[in-house]
């Protein structure tokens, strides 16, 4: 039997009986293919995209036809996880009028379920407009990639008193307009735990220890595909770069030796996934 489709409500059930969200990026349809066979609950069309798939340094030059383009493929892939689609850097904070002409984009274009915003109190109109219209909303507080710049890094956030209570705050201000989940990116493990006690939404951790209700990764990092940077908390499943070279290798040598194509009858078979 197919397992029921992941809808938005099953967010905040899952919560409430106490069980543990698996979340992972993806950018392509193969890959969002093989994580839903694997039972992941949700795939994030990041705008980490820029960073694992398109070369950037950051998330700052993706546009949101980038998100559109790799939601699309996402969504082909994905049966049964929720496909949620990052709205990118300064496409929701100008007004509200092209947030709402953004996410309609991602929902009808790039068929993504829900987008997620990062931000707290500061968004927090823009938030409540998009849920008011049917636009399921994932926040984003802690590290906030795209304000790397102002940050001056992807730097640890949360981690004096003050911010972390100002943390806390951003959480239950997003709870209350309306968000169905949050992700909390590289706070303290203390930090996470108090944000997941005091809101009703689930809490989705990335370097955020083991207490919030879920937990979201990179694919490329969880795969060990991403060989520029691991970041500390990541736990590599696997060391497909490693596969990826040793195989392309493999390859070269076969084709420069000439052992590959292996010489075949003129009637043997010729599809292709081409
Ligand atoms: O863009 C992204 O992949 C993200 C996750 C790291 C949460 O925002």
């Amino acid at each position: 039997m197919q397992p029921k489709s992941i809808r938005v409500p099953d967010f905040r059930d899952r919560k409430r009986r106490g069980e543990k969200i698996a979340m992972l990026t993806a950018y392509d349809a193969t890959m969002a293919r093989l994580l839903d066979l694997a039972g992941v609950d949700a795939l994030l069309v990041g705008d980490s995209l820029g960073m694992v798939v398109l070369g950037y340094e950051n998330t700052i030059p993706v546009t949101l036809d980038d998100i559109i383009h790799h939601a699309k493929a996402v969504a082909r892939g994905a049966e049964r996880a929720l496909v949620v689609a990052d709205m990118p850097f300064l496409t929701y904070q100008i007004d509200h009028a092209e947030a709402l002409r953004n996410a309609r984009r991602l929902l009808q274009e790039g068929h993504a379920a829900a987008v997620k915003l990062e931000g707290g109190r500061s968004i927090i109109d823009v938030v409540k407009r998009l849920v008011d219209v049917g636009v399921p909303v994932m926040g984003h507080l802690g590290l906030l990639p795209q304000s790397v710049h102002q940050v001056g890094g992807f730097l640890r956030q949360a981690t004096r008193p003050e911010d972390a209570d100002r943390l806390v705050a951003d959480a239950h201000a997003l709870e209350e307009a309306g968000a169905f989940a949050i992700v909390l990116e590289a706070v303290p493990p203390a930090v996470a735990r108090s944000a997941t006690v005091h809101v009703g939404i689930p809490t989705i951790g990335i370097g955020a220890g083991p207490d919030c209700d879920g937990q979201i990764l990179v694919c490329n990092d969880v795969l060990g595909l991403f060989d520029r940077f691991v970041p500390p908390f990541v736990k590599q499943y696997a060391q497909l770069a490693d596969v990826v070279v040793s195989a392309g290798r493999a390859y070269v040598d076969d084709v420069r030796a000439g052992r590959y194509p292996t010489p075949t009858r003129e009637t043997a078979g010729t599809q292709t996934t081409t």
